[in-house]
């Protein structure tokens, strides 16, 4: 079992309030909007560290740890945790602020790999690190 971490782990990347047509019959919301939440803050962040286009190749250790409500703020975070040749791995965190002012809480979290890309949709090596 997965234990949520005492606070979120990596830099703020992306804000949003789960909205009535993202979720199911009972209210709760699709996990596939988390995911593409996720997705797109993992995107930002990659997009930075390879100074350009990227795709997303690898979603690994997805773990649901709470459910997502609607009218939560769900706040993703992101940090990089790998970088090699063409690729990087970023760490993302999900969290639920409950209707809209209450607690936070870890609700997600993965490991995204992107590959930097060229204009063809070919790899290209990672920029070097700046200084
Ligand atoms: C991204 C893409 C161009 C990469 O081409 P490829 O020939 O598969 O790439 P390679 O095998 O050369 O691997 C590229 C890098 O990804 C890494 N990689 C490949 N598969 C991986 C996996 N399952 N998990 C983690 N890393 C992986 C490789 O280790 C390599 O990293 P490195 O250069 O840092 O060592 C191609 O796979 C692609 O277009 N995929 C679709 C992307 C997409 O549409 N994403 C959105 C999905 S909805």
């Amino acid at each position: 079992m997965t234990e949520a971490s005492a606070g979120p782990r990596g830099q703020l990347t992306t804000r949003t309030i789960a909205m009535p047509a993202d979720a199911n019959p009972s209210g709760d919301i699709f996990g596939g909007w988390v995911l593409s939440q996720m997705d797109l803050a993992a995107g930002i962040c990659a997009g930075k560290r390879a100074r350009g286009r990227v795709a997303t190749i690898a979603i690994d250790a997805m773990k649901f740890i709470k459910p997502v409500f609607v009218g939560d703020v769900m706040s993703v975070y992101a940090v990089l945790a790998r970088s090699g040749r063409t690729s990087m791995t970023l760490h993302i965190e999900a969290w639920a602020e409950r209707e809209r002012f209450g607690e936070s809480v870890q609700v997600t979290e993965a490991q995204f790999t992107f590959v930097a890309i060229d204009e063809a949709g070919k790899t290209r090596p990672l920029p070097a690190l700046e200084s």
